[in-house]
């Protein structure tokens, strides 16, 4: 209960702050994730297959925490993060950054479906980013 409460708060304050902070950018084999973020107004997430795959081996994720092998085919949300489940048995602040750093891991383009992100492109990036750079030009 206390958790729920604290990440409430959290959630309004870095959600306001995610909207206005650089986003890491896209690269082949990314997957974004977006069954519910459009939906609660917070930008998809990308999840950087390939940096993990090198540090970790396919089976701490695809066996012992449960991931399947599907783009957008678990049913993961905030809470169970929270709870150590999914991308939170890690980003717990001891074996990665904590669930505070809303925008690297909802880093998407507002918008963006759940794919395999197939190309070097750099589709992915906000709107936001792009925007500040051509106000450097
Ligand atoms: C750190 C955790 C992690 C590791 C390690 C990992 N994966 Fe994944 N994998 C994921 C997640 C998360 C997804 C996306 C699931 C979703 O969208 O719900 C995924 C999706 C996939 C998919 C479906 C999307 C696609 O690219 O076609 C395949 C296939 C896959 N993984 C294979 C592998 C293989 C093979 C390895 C080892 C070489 C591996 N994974 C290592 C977490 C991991
Ligand atoms: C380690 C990666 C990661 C971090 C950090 C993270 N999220 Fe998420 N979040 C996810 C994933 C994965 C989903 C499922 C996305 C989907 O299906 O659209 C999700 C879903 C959500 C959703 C959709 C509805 C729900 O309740 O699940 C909201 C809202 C949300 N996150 C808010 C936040 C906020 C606010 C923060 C920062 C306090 C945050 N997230 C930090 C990975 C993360
Ligand atoms: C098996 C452990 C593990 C799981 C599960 C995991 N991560 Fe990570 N993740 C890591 C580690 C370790 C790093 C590197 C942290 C660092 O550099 O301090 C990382 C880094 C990242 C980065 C930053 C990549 C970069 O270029 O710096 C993102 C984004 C990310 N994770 C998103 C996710 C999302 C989204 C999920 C769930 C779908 C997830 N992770 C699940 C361990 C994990």
């Amino acid at each position: 209960m206390k958790n729920m409460i604290a990440f409430a708060v959290a959630l309004g304050i870095t959600a306001m702050i995610a909207m206005f902070t650089t986003l890491a950018q896209a690269e082949y084999g990314d997957v974004v994730i977006n069954n519910y973020s459009d939906e609660s107004e917070m930008r998809p997430v990308v999840f950087p297959h390939w940096f993990h795959r090198i540090r970790f081996q396919c089976k701490v994720c695809h066996a012992d925490l449960g991931f399947k092998f599907e783009a957008g085919g678990n049913d993961i949300n905030m809470m169970k993060i929270i709870d150590g489940e999914y991308c939170g048995a890690c980003h717990n602040g001891e074996v990665a950054w904590s669930v505070e750093n809303c925008n690297l891991c909802h880093s998407a383009k507002p918008g963006t479906p759940t794919q395999v992100h197939e190309s070097t492109i750099q589709k992915l990036v906000s709107p936001a980013e792009e925007m500040a750079k051509k106000e450097e030009q």
